[in-house]
């Protein structure tokens, strides 16, 4: 059952698919609001990191969560994120937090609460959130869901022309084979493989299957 009367479309891939730059191109083209969970994914692990916590201690990490005011905003046509009134910014992509955030993110306790927070932007605008389980768990019921995919080695090419360490491997393997809300192809979600595909060709690509499935879109 429908709660609302705003879209959402959901992008899922694994890590350097080019979800955040297709999602964040998409949502300008539409003037939906641009969501990325992951961040939230990120913000709790980095505040678990710096309080000294273990990620694998998965009790001290539900306990810190109870006591952390995880704030969830907008800022034009991006979502925004304080922990206890700090924006963390770039700290968000660290090593550090690269290689402690699956851990963190397979905890269902965790995932109950940040699902809750990623629920809440649908009642305000159409949105477009990009992540891991989106349209298999956060919006199952949008008609809207894509999965962008690339190579292994085509994704560690991309992260690392970046500059940024990232354990992609590991990660994705975290992500794809936890037991609460796995990295999974929703069902009915359309597939790209962007392996070989630009930003532009993909954010056409978007589009195309958008119309096809409905979506009102202008010019
Ligand atoms: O941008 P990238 O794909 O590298 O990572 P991200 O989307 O910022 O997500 C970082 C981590 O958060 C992922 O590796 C997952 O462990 C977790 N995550 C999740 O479990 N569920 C989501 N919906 C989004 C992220
Ligand atoms: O959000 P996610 O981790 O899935 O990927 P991203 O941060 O959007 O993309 C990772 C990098 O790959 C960025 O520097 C993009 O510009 C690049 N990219 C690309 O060159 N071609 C694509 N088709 C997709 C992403």
């Amino acid at each position: 059952m429908m709660h609302h009367q705003h879209s959402v479309i959901a992008i899922d891939g694994p890590a350097a698919s080019g979800k955040s730059s297709v999602s964040r191109r998409l949502s300008s083209r539409l003037g939906y609001l641009h969501v990325n969970s992951g961040i939230m994914y990120r913000a709790l692990t980095w505040s678990v990191l710096r309080s000294g916590i273990q990620t694998g201690d998965s009790g001290a990490v539900v306990n810190h969560l109870d006591g952390l005011d995880i704030c969830c905003g907008i800022s034009g046509e991006e979502a925004t994120l304080t922990v206890d009134g700090i924006d963390p910014g770039s700290e968000l992509k660290s090593s550090e937090v690269n290689t402690g955030v699956s851990t963190v993110s397979k905890i269902p306790e965790v995932r109950d609460v940040l699902v809750a927070k990623q629920r809440e932007y649908l009642d305000v605008a159409d949105i477009v959130m990009e992540g891991r389980d989106i349209g298999s768990v956060v919006f199952p019921e949008t008609p809207y869901k894509f999965y962008i995919d690339a190579s292994a080695e085509i994704r560690a090419k991309r992260r690392m022309d970046e500059g940024i360490e990232d354990n992609l491997a590991e990660r994705d393997a975290v992500d794809s084979g936890r037991e609460t809300s796995p990295l999974v192809i929703a069902e009915n979600a359309v597939v790209i493989d962007t392996s070989e595909m630009t930003l532009e060709e993909v954010l056409l690509e978007l589009i195309d299957r958008l119309r096809e499935q409905g979506l009102d879109i202008l010019n």
